[in-house]
């Protein structure tokens, strides 16, 4: 039976393109509007690699590191110098939004019973800004960070971290993200998960494939329900 629910939170719970896409509406950033996209998606897939690498090197820095590593690549391949460009594209990732769904979801769950929480890359108080920024205090019993243990997803030992939380056994863990490779790594390790596949992105090719598929979060009390 589950009884609790976890989230990743980059690309999953907060729209990480939602940085860029701000700045590239505003008037003193207006050249910014035909490199948003790439930058955005350059952003995002260093950043990730930069955490895979790292962890293979045994070379740990905490995700606002590979944060500003990934964002200084992205803009030096798109010929972008402007330190004040990059300045306000690093200060929004403190506050990205919140998918729409978010708040309602989290408030239901915990209206019917489920343990809910984070568990990230994402380094302790970038999280607890992400978190706060969106009003998510009071609707998360736990917001979990590798940066505990200097390790990143998806090794199996940050998924044991749930399990040292919450001191449940993996079968009792709905883990959802909308990572392919995270939701691979989670279903190895014995999470029963859903796949947030938004952009209808082929799944990755690593062994594991969800138990659930779905546009985003809108679906999972539904689900939830027809399991109990
Ligand atoms: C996270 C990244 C992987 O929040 O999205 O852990």
């Amino acid at each position: 039976m589950i009884t609790t629910c976890i989230f990743d939170a980059y690309g999953t719970l907060f729209d990480v393109t939602s940085a860029a896409r701000a700045v590239a509406n505003e008037e003193k950033h207006i050249t910014f509007a035909k490199h948003w996209v790439k930058v955005a998606n350059t952003w995002r897939s260093k950043q990730l690699q930069y955490t895979w690498l790292r962890t293979i090197m045994n070379q740990y820095s905490d995700f606002w590191q590979v944060t500003k590593d990934g964002l200084d690549f992205a803009l030096e391949e798109s010929g972008i110098q402007s330190s004040e460009l990059r300045e306000r594209l690093l200060a929004l990732y403190w506050k990205l939004s919140a998918y729409p769904e978010v708040q309602g979801l989290l408030s239901n769950l915990k209206s019917n019973g489920y343990n809910t929480g984070i568990l990230s890359n994402g380094s302790p108080d970038m999280l607890d800004s992400a978190v706060n920024s969106a009003g998510l205090n009071d609707v998360l019993d736990a917001v979990l960070s590798v940066d505990n243990i200097g390790i990143y997803k998806p090794s199996k030992h940050v998924y044991q971290m749930v399990l040292d939380n919450f001191k449940c056994s993996a079968e009792q863990i709905l883990f959802v993200s909308s990572n392919s490779w995270d939701v691979a790594g989670s279903t190895k390790f014995g999470f029963q998960t859903l796949w947030v596949n938004r952009n209808s992105e082929p799944p990755d090719r690593l062994d594991a494939r969800p138990r659930w598929t779905a546009k985003n979060l809108v679906s999972i009390p539904t689900l939830l329900k027809d399991l109990a």
